[in-house]
């Protein structure tokens, strides 16, 4: 089942945002191409990359400065690691989220 985060139009082309989901913190991007959702962990040392900042396409984590891109979350600087990205699209101008269950979290 699908969840909501936000609606489109509370993300400007160019913005990013933390956003918390059943206890997940999750970053929203909205880039050129679209909108991507990912965990909102750096994948060096776990800090909010909603703290960072966002500008032409690349994330940079605040802080040590690691980038990635943000329309694939891969890594720039370093190559690895990438950011996990989760399942997301638009309805009715809604941005959902399909964030899969962990086990042991209640339903
Ligand atoms: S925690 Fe993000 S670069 Fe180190």
């Amino acid at each position: 089942m699908a969840d909501t985060l936000l609606a489109e139009a509370e993300l400007w082309v160019g913005e990013m945002r933390g956003v918390s989901l059943r206890g997940e913190p999750l970053l929203v991007v909205r880039g050129e191409q679209g909108v991507c959702v990912f965990r909102d962990r750096c994948p060096h040392q776990g800090y909010p990359l909603s703290e960072g900042t966002l500008q032409d396409g690349v994330i940079t984590c605040r802080v040590h400065r690691h980038t990635f891109d943000a329309s694939s979350g891969e890594g720039i600087n370093p190559l690895r690691p990438c950011l996990t990205a989760v399942p997301s699209r638009i309805e009715h101008g809604q941005i959902l989220v399909e964030l899969p269950v962990r086990a042991g979290a209640p339903p």
